[in-house]
């Protein structure tokens, strides 16, 4: 007689994470604009602002899964410049879904070191932009951008007012950003 086999324990935050973004409770800005990003999802970088808890990562995930990405997650603390060309070099293979999107997720992006910021605006720049990527920052702030790109200078500028989206004059092509908060 086998050993009886229980489901393997899963916090109560991970079982009811909302999966789509429709399932967020609230947020009704960052919603109506992702989920129109949802629908007809281009390259882009996106970077979510906002206190801890509010949702950044898990709405990050769940856009991943809406446009069919294949997700390359940079955890806290761990995006150094060696993850960023990692996470790039495999962003030029097809993605596993025909006609879907990688997506390059670095949370708490403030906290990256100088150097891989300067390494990130290289990979930003038309020129060097991955093919069928999606790149979302998540921080608590701007403050800690070292050299905050011309987009995140003029969200800073629009603090504590909410900016949904603005052009990038760094890289000279749409950026949309979306001050999550
Ligand atoms: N608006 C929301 N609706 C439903 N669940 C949410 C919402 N905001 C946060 N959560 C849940 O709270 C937890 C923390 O969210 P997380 O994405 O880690 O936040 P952040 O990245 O902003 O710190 C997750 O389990 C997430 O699913
Ligand atoms: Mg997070």
């Amino acid at each position: 007689m086998s050993a009886p086999t229980l489901p393997f324990p899963q916090s109560l935050a991970e079982k009811y994470r909302p999966r789509t973004i429709a399932e967020f409770v609230g947020l009704e800005k960052p919603k109506r604009i992702l989920g129109r990003f949802a629908a007809q999802p281009y390259p882009s970088a996106w970077l979510f602002v906002g206190p801890s808890g509010v949702g950044k990562t898990s709405m990050a995930q769940a856009l991943c899964i809406q446009i069919r990405g294949e997700l390359h997650h940079i955890p806290s603390q761990k995006c150094t410049v060696e993850a960023i060309e990692k996470a790039c070099h495999d962003c030029h293979y097809l993605p596993f879904a025909p006609g879907g999107f990688h997506v390059v997720l670095c949370d708490e992006a403030d906290r990256m070191t100088p150097a891989a910021q300067l390494a990130l605006l290289s990979k930003l720049d038309a020129t060097a932009f991955p093919p069928n990527t999606v790149f979302i920052f998540t921080c608590n702030s701007t403050d800690g951008l070292a050299r905050p790109s011309a987009a995140c200078e003029r969200l800073a500028e629009q603090r504590p007012r909410c900016t949904d989206e603005t052009r990038s004059r760094a890289t000279g092509r749409l950026r949309p950003l979306c001050v999550y908060c």
